[in-house]
């Protein structure tokens, strides 16, 4: 067992894949790195797989693999063109990642997602706030939004849940992050 806590943003998504009559299949969008969030779905039953644009961050994830003895199925892939088919997943996930791409990326990656995953299944993704401490940095590598700006990209989906995470004291599970708006969408 990986006796390790996960964000809660991801507690409260497996919560509502509970209530979907659909196999255990998630894909993790930005699933590299050393503390990969697809070990949370393996806890708990899925069958897992995860796309990163980074070797290196696929080489991270592979350590955590190897010291756990578990295998998360991470491969190396964009996700502006899923390497997978249509409607294979039940349950996609993009955590801390998808505000790597430009807006006009985030459009094509959202539409990927609505591509591979089955009607009915759900997608859970985090933006940043532009209330975020971080927002007036000079940054290049990060996109910032407003409360409901990325409402307009899940025009094919249904929006079932929205929050907005603003961290009054402290940061958002170690990550330097004070203010994050998470989604649960559903393909109708
Ligand atoms: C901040 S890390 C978060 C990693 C992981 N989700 C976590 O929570 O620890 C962002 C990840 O997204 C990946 N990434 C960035 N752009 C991507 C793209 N277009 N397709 C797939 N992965 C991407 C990066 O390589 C990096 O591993």
């Amino acid at each position: 067992m990986i006796q390790k806590f996960f964000p809660s943003s991801l507690y409260n998504f497996l919560r509502f894949t509970n209530s979907v009559q659909l196999e255990k299949i998630v894909l993790d969008c930005g699933a590299g790195g050393s503390d990969p969030k697809l070990a949370f779905f393996h806890e708990n039953g899925f069958k897992t797989y995860g796309i990163d644009i980074s070797e290196e961050s696929i080489e991270g994830s592979n350590k955590f693999c190897e010291k756990y003895g578990i295998r998360l199925n991470i491969i190396k892939g964009d996700m502006r063109n899923i390497p997978f088919d249509p409607d294979f997943f039940s349950f996609i996930f993009s955590y801390n990642s998808i505000f790597h791409l430009s807006k006009g990326d985030c459009i094509t990656a959202i539409n990927e997602m609505y591509r591979v995953l089955k009607k009915g299944g759900l997608c859970y993704i985090n933006f940043l706030s532009k209330d975020d401490y971080h927002y007036d940095d000079e940054d290049d590598f990060h996109s910032y939004y407003d409360d409901d700006e990325p409402d307009k990209y899940f025009n094919h989906f249904i929006i079932i849940y929205k929050e907005k995470r603003q961290i009054l004291k402290g940061n958002y599970f170690n990550t330097g992050r004070t203010c994050i708006l998470d989604y649960i969408v559903k393909k109708p």
